[in-house]
């Protein structure tokens, strides 16, 4: 490394360190703070586990719109509002922040990452992993969504439910911030013919919309008052379930505890936590629960049916000068300014300008998404995004500090419909326990294909005028592992593919939504858990397949469609229940008090 770089690299690891410094403060500071706090009732209507985006969004209606009396249960901490600058977004990657997960060795995939593991940051904080994520707003295909609900719901009404949310829920503006590089790339797209999309949704590219409220960075968590609906640093263990009744659950505290909710449970802790509550609670497949010797209360397929958006494209484009932000805009004092007294500059950045939407087969519809990051991760010099993803150390030396002299551009070039499914189950009755999780990357043919084809598109859009004309260029260096394939071959991308393995972070599936008896279903498409009373999954882990674009929405519209009709129909079962105000014993017997 030059002295120059050498130099940098203590530079941004100081700024990094303090940062995380401080983060730390945040978090024992909320800790600390949790156990002095009102105390937790032991009886709630409902227990909502998990403040992420379908967590905050329910508990935000209930309290809104019912009189019934719940509470959110929410493993992390309280992040800081520094930690809502979106420009630091990545460094919540890897702290006290994230639930630290990762893959299990991959068999065709993740081969630059140490023990061919890739990583799979979840958000654990007040607000999930929205805290974390890149707030790109999009609705996706609607049509998709129907097929979700067999035919209950048809596209208007899904529709309806994206505007209501939309008008009622999120905060969206366009970015704030433009770089050169996002400008250039949609002339780029437009000499290709791509169509410039507005809200519509098809093949063309388009700027990205944000969950951005006068620059800084908004969640669902938002809406509602934290304070005195969220208890944070709680940790759900299992469910409490008399016959096939869901009853409670129980948490530590730190202490451990029993909370009893009379009207339900409702699971919204994510795609890898949600299966594994339920796994650790009795409800999955029973030769795994077996094998651990927990006591079957359903067998469902719970943890199956796993799928993410994956692709390649980090540092692929490079630069001869700075067409973006740097390292040095996002410490720089004046952005700070600006940010906090304006809500404008670079450090409103989402990270990702630019999406696209294309298909490799020429078809309407499309099967590759493009996201144009302005940085890759040669940019911080290794001092923290290198570790975000464990690049192993012949890939960083070898082809990562060697671009140090270049400004690097990511081109993500993510498989909008994978076919390669893969499970997540838990390895231990210890709730504390991070579950195995094994999405199988790239085992089903097709997928390694289309992403090669994505990557020869990203090639066609680097050779348009616009980009030359700012001097992109790609970046040659043979891909470590993969010297011997002729560049850019198709051998040569499938090498680089199953190298640099990338996620965009959206699991989905491992509780999937379908038809009573049909291969992957958990859920009912009332969100109710099949064969379960009181017990709904409402998150990520509910969507069947994936979205056609970034799942936030999607996850959200669920959400929102889960209280619209399922709420009022659980209001309305409730009503014709034979008492209305039932003391837990009365519950637990069934019976009904003497008026
Ligand atoms: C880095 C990153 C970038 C992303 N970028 C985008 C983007 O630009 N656009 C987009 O649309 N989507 C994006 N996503 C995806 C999107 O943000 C998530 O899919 C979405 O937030 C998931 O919502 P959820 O409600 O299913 O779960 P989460 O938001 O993850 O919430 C689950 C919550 O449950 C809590 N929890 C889990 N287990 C327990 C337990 N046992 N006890 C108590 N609490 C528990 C967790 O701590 C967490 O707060 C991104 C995701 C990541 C990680
Ligand atoms: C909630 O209670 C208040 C006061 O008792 C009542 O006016 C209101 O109608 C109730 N709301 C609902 C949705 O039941
Ligand atoms: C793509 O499809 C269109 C219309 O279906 C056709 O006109 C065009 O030639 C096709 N392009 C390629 C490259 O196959
Ligand atoms: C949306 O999905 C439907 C159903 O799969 C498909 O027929 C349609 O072509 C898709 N539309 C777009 C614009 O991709
Ligand atoms: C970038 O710099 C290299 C030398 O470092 C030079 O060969 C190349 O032509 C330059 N590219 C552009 C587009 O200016």
């Amino acid at each position: 490394m030059s002295p120059i770089h050498l130099a940098q690299l203590c530079l941004f690891s100081i700024g990094i360190y303090a940062f995380s410094l401080f983060t730390y403060l945040v978090f024992y500071y909320d800790l600390f703070s949790t156990l002095f706090l009102g105390e937790i009732q032991s009886e709630y209507d409902f227990i909502i586990v998990g403040s992420g985006t379908a967590g905050s969004l329910i508990g935000h209606r209930i309290a809104k719109e019912t009189n019934y009396t719940f509470i959110v249960l929410e493993a992390g901490g309280r992040g800081h509002s520094f930690h809502d600058i979106p420009a630091f977004g990545p460094l919540l990657h890897q702290s006290v922040f994230d639930w630290n997960y990762e893959t299990e060795p991959q068999e065709n995939a993740c081969f630059a990452m140490e023990n061919s593991r890739c990583k799979q940051t979840q958000g654990k904080i007040l607000g999930g992993s929205s805290k974390l994520n890149n707030m790109i707003h999009i609705r996706g295909n609607t049509s998709h969504y129907v097929e979700w609900f067999h035919g209950k719901y048809n596209k208007k009404y899904i529709e309806d439910q994206f505007k209501y949310i939309e008008s009622n829920i999120f905060h969206l503006n366009n970015i704030k911030y433009d770089s050169n590089l996002g400008e250039a790339v949609l002339r780029a797209a437009k000499e290709l013919n791509f169509k410039l999309l507005k809200h519509d949704f098809g093949i063309g590219f388009m700027k990205s919309i944000v969950t951005q409220n006068q620059g800084k960075r908004w969640t669902t968590s938002y809406n509602l008052e934290t304070s005195k609906y969220v208890f944070t640093n709680v940790l759900v263990e299992k469910l409490l379930f008399i016959k096939n009744k869901c009853i409670g659950a129980q948490i530590t505290t730190p202490k451990r505890m029993t909370l009893f909710a009379k009207k339900g449970v409702i699971i919204s802790a994510g795609t890898f936590n949600s299966p594994k509550i339920l796994q650790l609670s009795g409800i999955g497949p029973e030769k795994l629960l077996n094998s651990l010797n927990i006591p079957v209360v359903k067998s469902l397929p719970v943890g199956k049916n796993l799928q993410d958006h994956i692709g390649t494209g980090l540092d692929l484009v490079l630069f001869n000068n700075s067409q973006s932000i740097e390292m040095f805009d996002i410490m720089n004092l004046w952005n700070v300014f600006q940010y906090f007294f304006n809500g404008k500059g670079p450090l409103t950045t989402p990270g990702c300008e630019v999406i696209g939407f294309i298909s490799t087969k020429n078809e309407t519809s499309p099967n590759l998404q493009f996201m144009v990051l302005p940085v890759g991760i040669s940019a911080d010099r290794g001092s923290h995004l290198r570790k975000t993803l464990k690049i192993r150390d012949t890939v960083w030396n070898d082809y990562f500090s060697k671009i140090f002299d270049k400004y690097t551009a990511t081109f993500l070039t993510l498989l909008l419909h994978p076919k390669s499914k893969g499970e997540v189950r838990i390895q231990s009755k210890n709730p504390t326990v991070p579950p195995l999780i094994d999405p199988k990357y790239l085992s089903h043919k097709d997928d390694l294909r289309t992403i090669v084809n994505g990557v020869h598109m990203i090639r066609k859009l680097i050779e348009t005028e616009s980009l030359k004309n700012i001097g992109a260029h790609l970046n040659n260096i043979p891909f470590p592992g993969c010297e011997n394939f002729e560049m850019f071959s198709n051998l040569y991308l499938e090498c680089y593919v199953k190298h640099l393995t990338l996620t965009s972070y959206h699991p989905v599936g491992t509780c999937a939504m379908g038809l009573p008896e049909t291969k992957n279903s958990v859920v009912d498409t009332t969100f109710k858990v099949l064969g379960i009373d009181n017990l709904y999954v409402v998150d990520a882990s509910v969507l069947p397949t994936l979205p056609s674009g970034n799942i936030n929405a999607a996850i959200a519209m669920m959400a929102n469609i889960f209280f619209e009709n399922n709420f009022k129909e659980i209001l309305n079962i409730n009503k014709v229940d034979f008492c209305n105000k039932i003391s837990f014993r009365d519950f637990l017997l069934n019976t009904c008090p003497v008026r």
